[in-house]
């Protein structure tokens, strides 16, 4: 992108700027990180400021839906009725639900109740009660522009156990997000979320990880949280991701149910817990701009 634009031009960038002025210094120093070797991200996925606006429109309807969940949801509600809430609130606010039909599922949320790790199916026989930890994970489509986020809720009362590994993963999202710097790896991330997983004697799925959003459900890069440090894409301003650990209180070991092909559990069928936020990384750290 650089070699093609002139010094005198806008910037790509839509600021109205002469690219000399604007985004050229940031583009140069991008060029000379990948000839040192360095990962970065392909250009394309550095969102522009408008850009950047549209996505936060479409970040507010997810953040309203999953408040909406967090002002009804409680035992003897079925998550059958939890997408039939997201489904509504969605379309509302004019909306279209990213999980619906993505890859065939066929539900507009993710519902995963204790030992479910993610991708969940709502269903009108599973009905919540007392005790119960889950994960609400939702996606919007606004407009074209992708947003995505989940959070955790206590059913009643939950034992002990459950609260702190709710409490952990909580802990362990916002530790990542601390870690969120321009100009450094994503693997610090990723490793400072691993890090307070297992000093709390906990384990994080391997397998399954975060990714970049905003034009598409699903961009580059993949996110892991059991990465080492300096390792991964240099994380730099303009670029998105989310953080969404799966944090497992037994063993690491998942599956994936045979006969619905999306449902994840821990194969110890001891409980899993995730929080997912989005974060746009910025000059100087990163704004969470989904949760
Ligand atoms: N937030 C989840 C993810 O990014 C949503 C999955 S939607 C599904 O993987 F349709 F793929 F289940
Ligand atoms: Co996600």
């Amino acid at each position: 992108m650089s070699g093609k634009i002139g010094r005198n031009d806008p910037c790509w960038c839509g600021s109205g700027k002469k690219y000399k002025k604007c985004h050229e210094a940031f583009d140069e120093k991008l060029e000379q990180l990948r000839q040192k070797g360095f990962p970065v991200i392909s250009h394309d996925l550095i969102k522009t400021p408008q850009q950047v606006q549209r996505i936060k429109e479409s970040c507010k309807i997810n953040i309203a839906i999953l408040d909406y969940v967090a002002e009804h949801i409680g035992p003897g509600v079925s998550t059958e009725e939890i997408n039939r809430w997201v489904h509504e609130q969605t379309v509302k606010h004019g909306g279209i639900p990213a999980p619906l039909g993505y890859d065939g599922f066929p539900k507009s949320v993710c519902t995963s109740i204790n030992e479910v790790v993610c991708h969940g199916i709502p269903s009108e026989e599973e009905v919540l009660k007392e005790g119960d930890i889950i994960n609400v994970d939702v996606s919007t489509i606004y407009q074209g522009y992708f947003s995505d986020s989940s959070r955790m809720f206590c059913i009643g009362k939950v034992s002990p156990e459950k609260e702190k590994l709710v409490q952990v993963v909580k802990e362990c999202v916002e530790i990542g997000v601390s870690k969120v710097k321009p100009w450094t790896p994503i693997g610090n991330m990723g490793h400072a979320v691993h890090e307070h997983a297992l000093e709390n004697g906990y384990t994080v799925v391997q397998q399954i990880g975060g990714h970049g959003i905003g034009l598409e459900f699903h961009e580059d890069p993949w996110v892991s949280y059991v990465s080492s440090d300096n390792s991964g894409v240099l994380m730099v301003p303009g670029m998105m991701f989310t953080i969404e650990p799966m944090v497992n209180m037994g063993s690491d070991e998942i599956y994936t149910d045979e006969n619905d092909g999306w449902t994840v559990r821990t194969a110890d069928g001891k409980p899993s817990a995730q929080w997912e936020v989005t974060v746009l990384v910025t000059e100087d750290g990163c704004e969470v701009i989904c949760y």
